[in-house]
């Protein structure tokens, strides 16, 4: 049954995430059973064709391939771990949020169980579910992940299996959503500074997006830097660590005059001007990369 386009599925949690999920297997025409902690949340999929269990172990009994959608590994290991032998078997794709260590944890977990076992992560909301821009990690046995590949794709067209390391989406997810809050974070600092000077934020606005669109896009979603950092070449034609230091110095100053909290910024200064101190001003912003990376040489 496994990577049969209508081989039954199970689907734990019906949050906001798992409801979705849920309902992209159904227009897909996968014999769906779900289970929720609050059992009215399955209402409108049962009207739409879906199987209600009435508890996890039935649900779980229900189909070969079950995905869970709830809020912590936590909740996970709460709800699947009193099951113990009955889930020897039963292939478990884990799509909820948490660290890598955690998603590594569950697949030792899961071997011991002979629970074959895929971690993901979801990159969409759930609007994208179901669609071609929906993205999707996964990661585990290329051959487990190959055999429920076609059910796992009906979740979104950018579905990407990322390797046997248990551990890849959540890394993958969490780089993407690092980007994110640095960005947000900014966004609201730069309102920040716009307030002090009693500028409304939406005539700043238009400012903001040509800046992120002309400037930060092309600073950090080139495929080059990417290269750069591999390669650790960090010559750049386009501002250099000497530059960005004394313009950091400015928003770190403008930002104190105005009492806006710099605690953010600071620690950016000091490795900036470390790279200074070492001789590397002339460099591009890519080499504070050396500054943070964890793996030795
Ligand atoms: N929503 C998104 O845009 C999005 C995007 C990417 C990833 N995700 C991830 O998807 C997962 C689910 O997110 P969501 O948006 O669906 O969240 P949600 O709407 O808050 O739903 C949480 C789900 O977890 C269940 N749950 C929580 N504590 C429980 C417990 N102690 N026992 C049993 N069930 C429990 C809830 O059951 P009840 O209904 O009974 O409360 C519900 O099914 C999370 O890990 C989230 O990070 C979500």
């Amino acid at each position: 049954m496994a990577g049969d386009n209508r081989s039954p599925v199970t689907v734990i949690g019906l949050g906001l995430m798992g409801t979705a999920l849920a309902g992209a297997l159904l227009s897909a025409g996968h014999p769906t059973t779900v289970w929720n902690r609050t059992p009215e949340k399955a209402d409108d999929l049962v009207e739409r064709g879906a199987r209600r269990a009435a508890s996890v172990a039935e649900a779980v009994a229900a189909s070969p391939l079950t995905i869970v959608c709830v809020s912590t590994y936590e909740v996970t290991h709460e709800l699947l771990d009193p099951l113990g032998e009955a889930l020897a078997g039963r292939v478990v794709v884990n799509l909820v949020s948490g660290t890598p260590g955690d998603a590594r944890r569950s697949a030792e977990w899961a071997a011991k169980l002979g629970v074959p076992y895929l971690d993901g992560a979801i990159m969409a909301v759930p609007q994208l579910i179901g669609t071609p821009q929906g993205l999707l990690f996964y990661g585990g046995p290329q051959e487990l992940y190959d055999a429920h590949a076609s059910v796992l794709q009906v979740f979104g067209g950018q579905t990407t299996y990322l390797g046997e390391d248990f551990g890849a989406p959540l890394v993958y997810d969490l780089a993407l959503l690092t980007m994110l809050y640095g960005a947000g974070y900014g966004w609201v600092h730069a309102q920040a500074l716009i307030n002090s000077a009693g500028i409304p934020a939406s005539a700043f606005q238009p400012f903001a997006q040509a800046w992120t669109q002309h400037v930060i896009l092309p600073g950090v979603g080139d495929l080059d830097h990417g290269r750069a950092i591999d390669q650790r070449d960090y010559a750049t034609e386009v501002s250099n660590i000497n530059t960005n230091r004394l313009a950091l110095s400015h928003v770190i100053g403008a930002s104190e005059e105005a009492g806006i909290p710099v605690d953010a910024l600071t620690p950016l200064r000091g490795h900036l001007d470390a790279l200074v101190a070492e001789g590397h001003g002339l460099d591009g912003f890519a080499r504070v990369w050396e500054k943070l990376r964890p793996a030795a040489d």
